[in-house]
């Protein structure tokens, strides 16, 4: 008899198919994003779940169904799983690290440059048939070559970001929890590390690369904002709920800060309609990773650690203490 699994939302047909090898599956065709009490359910008898981060595996979730050993997500964040009920309860947890590094790295770079040169502003302008000739001061924008980039969060997606920059002339600062090893700094275009108050102050153009947790919510508010510069721009490829929503539309508005531009949303998809009524944003959904390579790599990357959970092997990408 082969073991139960549930995938929670659609994913290429292929990998599961790979699943369907080794498990009973259980695909959640309708592509409805469960609720808590739903997901709950569905577990019952399951001895693996293949989530995405749309679900929200709770203690709760965890609770309910003690035949549960592995919860293997597809995506390198894992906010949406509550590790420590896991650990707890001795069920393995894994993300997909790596895979998706540089395709993110591209997309912090498109979001950047689109942001500072203000090229979708640009577009809407032009397809609203606002342009009738060249004008010397045409939708200015700011410089990326040659200015100061300020990383927040380095870990390998964020020096990603930093060793591109170098095709730009920029001079790059970082904050992160820990400094990182000399080596690694240098192979980030010599990355200096700082505090976070510096990179805010100093910085001309800033990525937040930050995981989400109760420590990092609202690391970027009001405060933060106020203390950058007015021609700068801020970039969020990271987690919704890191940057005060609120706060940040506050601040373009009153135009504190010059633009931003924005991956991940507090609430998403149901983001704050305050950004939508803004020229100095660019908004996109949720697609730092969304290269189709990539997203095929992380579905398969989450497909071996679950076969791996549940088959006696050994998952590369656990999160949980191995008990
Ligand atoms: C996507 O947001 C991920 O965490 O992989
Ligand atoms: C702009 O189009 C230029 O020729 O400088």
């Amino acid at each position: 008899n082969k073991p139960e699994i549930l995938v929670t939302r659609a994913v290429f047909p292929d990998v599961l198919e790979r699943l369907a090898r080794h498990f009973e599956v259980e695909a959640n065709q309708s592509d409805r994003i469960f609720t808590e009490e739903e997901l709950a359910q569905r577990l019952h008898g399951k001895a693996g779940v293949f989530t995405t981060p749309t679900e929200r595996v709770t203690a709760h979730v965890i609770a309910a169904n003690p035949r549960l050993k592995a919860i293997c997500n597809m995506a390198v964040g894992y906010n949406n799983i509550d590790i420590d009920a896991a650990a707890r309860a001795g069920v393995i947890v894994t993300n997909t690290p790596d895979v998706l590094n540089e395709t993110t790295a591209d997309f912090a770079w498109a979001l950047l440059l689109a942001t500072a040169r203000r090229v979708t502003e640009a577009e809407h302008w032009l397809r609203a048939g606002k342009w009738d000739r060249w004008r010397f001061d045409t939708l200015l924008g700011a410089d990326v070559h040659g200015s100061t980039l300020g990383i927040i969060g380095m870990g390998r997606i964020g020096q990603a970001i930093a060793r591109r920059s170098t095709g730009f002339n920029m001079r790059v600062i970082y904050h992160n929890r820990s400094r990182l090893a000399p080596d690694l700094e240098a192979h980030a275009n010599h990355a200096q590390y700082v505090s976070k108050e510096e990179v805010l102050r100093s910085a001309d153009h800033i990525v937040l690369t930050l995981p989400y947790s109760p420590q990092s919510h609202h690391a970027i508010g009001a405060a933060e904002l106020a203390l950058m510069k007015r021609t700068a721009t801020l970039v969020n490829i990271a987690r919704g709920g890191i940057v005060d929503d609120a706060a940040l539309i506050a601040a373009l508005r009153a135009g504190r800060i010059a633009a931003a531009g924005l991956d991940v949303f507090e609430n998403e998809p149901a983001f704050d309609p305050g950004f939508l009524s803004l020229s100095n944003v660019v908004l996109t959904p949720h697609i730092g990773s969304a290269s189709e390579p990539t997203r095929r790599a992380m579905a398969n990357c989450a497909a071996d650690n679950l076969i791996a959970a549940l088959t006696g092997g050994n998952p590369l990408n656990i999160l949980t203490p191995r008990i």
